[in-house]
């Protein structure tokens, strides 16, 4: 698809449904994703369907639960489950190679504290996680759109803050981070004046921390290219 051709087809698909925070890029899988994914699947994976998971049930424990939406290639989440073994993790992402990607490293290292879901995170929160239940929800360095006209595509907006603070237990927290400051100012500026939620840096502060977060693959393609990086953690109240 040429870039006129895609710029079309946003545009087009803006008209008609939704406006979704991705547009699916076909990618091919590797022998090994695809092989995690036939494999694995019945294991990591979680099929979308519009009933609330039960946690409990699905990681065979009482851990409290973080889920990251958008993880990539999962590097990061891995490394994040590996460290903090006292708590379960979903991962919910759209990119088929990047679930694949997950479960075959997840697998091959052992590691039984992740689930893995592929599909739209918004639909899943919408439909699927109980309300107050979610000790964190993490959100790395999401597609920025930088061009102004697909700001719209942009994940962080207040309905879906809002959707974030439903989701989450009282004292749960939101962990963003972007290399686009512009994205960060906007982060920033949103979240500073949502209802429910309190700044942990102070208000109109980023994280001076980036509190567990391991570095992702976005985020290295990002200080290659001489960006900064902003990490925002909010508390709900
Ligand atoms: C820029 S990449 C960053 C990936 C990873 N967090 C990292 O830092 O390397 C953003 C990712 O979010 C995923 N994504 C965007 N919107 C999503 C949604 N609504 N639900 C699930 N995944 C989404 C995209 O497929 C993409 O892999």
């Amino acid at each position: 698809m040429t870039q006129r051709e895609k710029s079309q087809a946003l545009d087009d698909e803006n008209k008609h449904r939704k406006i979704k925070s991705f547009v699916l890029r076909q990618g091919r899988l590797t022998k090994a994703q695809q092989h995690a994914l036939d494999n694995y699947w019945q294991e990591y994976g979680v099929d979308y369907a519009e009933e609330t998971i039960d946690f409990a049930r699905l990681f065979g424990n009482d851990n409290e639960v973080i889920i990251e939406i958008g993880f990539g290639n999962g590097e990061s989440l891995l490394e994040q489950a590996k460290a903090q073994p006292e708590y379960n993790f979903l991962g919910i992402e759209v990119h088929g190679p990047g679930v694949g990607h997950l479960i075959h490293h997840a697998q091959a290292e052992g590691i039984h504290n992740i689930r893995v879901m592929r599909h739209d995170a918004v639909e899943v929160l919408n439909h699927q996680i109980a309300d107050n239940s979610v000790r964190q929800l993490q959100l790395f360095f999401p597609d920025p759109w930088h061009k102004k006209r697909h700001h719209k595509r942009r994940i962080i907006k207040p309905e879906f803050i809002q959707l974030i603070r439903q989701k989450l237990k009282p004292g749960g927290s939101f962990h963003m981070a972007t290399d686009w400051q512009d994205y960060a100012e906007q982060m920033l500026e949103q979240m500073d004046k949502a209802d429910g939620f309190s700044n942990s840096a102070g208000k109109g502060k980023y994280s001076p921390t980036k509190g567990f977060r391991c570095e992702t693959k976005f985020e290295r393609r990002g200080l290659r290219l001489g960006h900064g990086v902003w990490d925002l953690i909010y508390t709900k109240d």
